[in-house]
């Protein structure tokens, strides 16, 4: 439940200077600290690991943030003996107690708060208010889980029996999961699924983005710190193509929770699914999206403004629930068009640890690749609307300006472009429902917003959308955990919403016990 005996963790305001010095003091030593991380198994494993990596910032190429080493294909199969030993014993463990350990972790990302949100920045190019809403999500989802496990797994249900027989309905633990993660949310998604994995009593391999491995690491080892067995839990950081299909092909894995691309999303399912043994394995997949925003000519422009300005480039665009096509109806285009070029303009590029800083940088050198040549495409075409610039001094580092490209159709988009690029389509108000159809058609289904005054026109389009997460007059992104549980449907995962009651659900089987008294 969330509510007064479940508050999620406390915010800072950066504009009052008595809270943001502070934060900038503290995560100063961390400014030049070099991670060291690698493979974090059971005890009992012998394989050599793999390489070590140097790992350098975003918005710095010339910036060490630390060294990795790589889980080599000699670990995998040691750590799956392990987990498959370490499962029974951990499911047995009190659920009070799997939660206690949950909560502890929660507390330890708050002691930890300022060198996690120096990580998040140096590894990940997060921008501050960006760390701070990663670090209390993934509290959040600590917290929350504890709360799920023990409400759902603390006391069996009674059901009814003739007189001389009893009868109860149980949740268990499943098994070994694999948990595969995405570097946009290093710390919120990567504990959020392992949380609930290992709430629910599962041993738990995780696979995290190779590009936040260093983050990944330091998680895991709070989480020992909490007192997670460390075969109940290990970590693999390592190449996805290398390591993913040796962990979901193994026949011990009985299920796996991943988020990522809708295409990988589908590999790995179809590798579950060929599998000569082992069980009917779980799929928790949380995937892409054509997230998009519907705004009529009642809405107001200004707002509209903020809230896509929030929804395409904050994050610098790097959310699977951030806005990609806006449809702005014909009377209202032309001065939502103009005021939004001009704050474009306004937007400011650099250090993600500057507050001034309005866009980081991407990813990695390939994300920012794709990310130009689909906008060099649009240039060519003359389609580019507005854009702002890369400044010369961060040269050295991933960045993409926030652009805008006019389309005529959402049908034009042929894969996500997951970074600050904003397509606009304008529609005729009597081609609504159009409109509403072709975005149902991409096959997509996360996030969408509507902007309208009318309040019967918002209920009639959030009746015949069908994705996960509407937003109506707000922006569309930043779901808080047991506030807007989130995820989609579709190409855009399987569900259960994250950070909702039915999560956990999908993490453990159900049992009956009945009893000849
Ligand atoms: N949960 C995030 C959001 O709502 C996206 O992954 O923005």
């Amino acid at each position: 439940l969330y509510g007064p005996q479940r508050p999620n963790a406390k915010g800072l305001n950066l504009m009052i200077n008595s809270q943001l010095e502070p934060l900038l003091q503290a995560m100063q030593p961390w400014n030049q600290h070099q991670w060291q991380g690698g493979p974090l198994l059971a005890a009992a494993i012998n394989a050599a690991p793999g390489p070590t990596q140097a790992v350098t910032s975003p918005f710095d190429r010339q910036q060490q943030v630390g060294q990795i080493q790589w889980t080599s294909p000699e670990q995998v199969p040691q750590a799956l003996d392990a987990a498959v030993l370490a499962f029974p014993r951990w499911n047995a463990v009190a659920v009070t107690e799997r939660a206690a350990c949950l909560r502890r972790l929660a507390d330890l990302l708050e002691m930890h708060f300022a060198e996690l949100m120096a990580l998040c920045a140096r590894e990940a190019g997060k921008q501050l208010k960006d760390g701070i809403a990663e670090i209390r999500e993934a509290v959040d989802f600590c917290r929350y889980y504890a709360d799920q496990a023990e409400q759902k797994m603390g006391q069996p249900t009674l059901l009814p029996g003739p007189t001389g027989e009893s009868n109860e309905l149980y949740l268990t633990g499943k098994g070994v999961f694999v948990a595969i993660s995405p570097w946009n949310f290093p710390v919120a998604i990567f504990l959020g699924q392992i949380s609930a994995a290992v709430a629910a009593g599962n041993a738990v391999l995780a696979k995290p983005a190779e590009q936040t491995s260093l983050a990944a690491h330091r998680c895991i080892e709070l989480m020992h710190e909490a007192g997670v067995p460390r075969d109940v839990l290990q970590l693999l950081p390592g190449s996805g193509k290398e390591l993913g299909p040796l962990l979901t092909s193994d026949p011990r894995v009985v299920g796996v929770v991943f988020t990522g691309s809708t295409g990988t999303a589908q590999q790995i399912n179809l590798g579950l699914a060929q599998r000569e043994s082992g069980p009917l394995a779980t799929l928790v997949a949380e995937t892409g999206g054509q997230n998009a925003m519907l705004v009529d000519s009642t809405a107001l422009p200004e707002q509209v403004v903020a809230d896509v300005l929030e929804s395409s480039f904050a994050s610098a665009g790097q959310r699977c629930s951030a806005l990609r096509v806006l449809f702005l109806q014909d009377d209202i285009a032309d001065k939502v068009e103009e005021l939004l070029a001009g704050a474009m303009q306004e937007l400011k590029l650099g250090d993600p640890r500057e507050l001034a800083t309005d866009v980081g940088p991407v990813i990695d050198a390939q994300a920012r690749g794709k990310l130009q040549a689909h906008v060099e495409h649009y240039r060519q075409l003359g389609r580019v609307l507005a854009e702002t610039k890369v400044p010369a001094a961060w040269s050295q580092g991933d960045f993409v300006a926030p652009v805008a490209i006019r389309l005529d159709s959402i049908d034009e988009l042929t894969s996500e472009h997951f970074g600050p690029v904003l397509h606009i389509v304008r529609y005729a108000s009597t081609d609504v429902m159009q409109v509403v159809e072709s975005i149902n058609r991409s096959g997509f289904g996360l996030t969408f917003g509507i902007q309208s005054r009318n309040e019967g026109f918002a209920a009639d389009i959030d009746k015949r959308i069908r994705v996960g997460n509407v937003y109506i007059n707000r922006n569309m992104i930043g779901a808080v955990v047991g506030v807007q549980p989130f995820g989609g449907m579709g190409l855009s995962g399987t569900g259960p919403k994250a950070g909702g009651p039915h999560y956990l659900l999908r993490f453990v089987t159900e049992r009956t016990r009945t009893i000849n008294t």
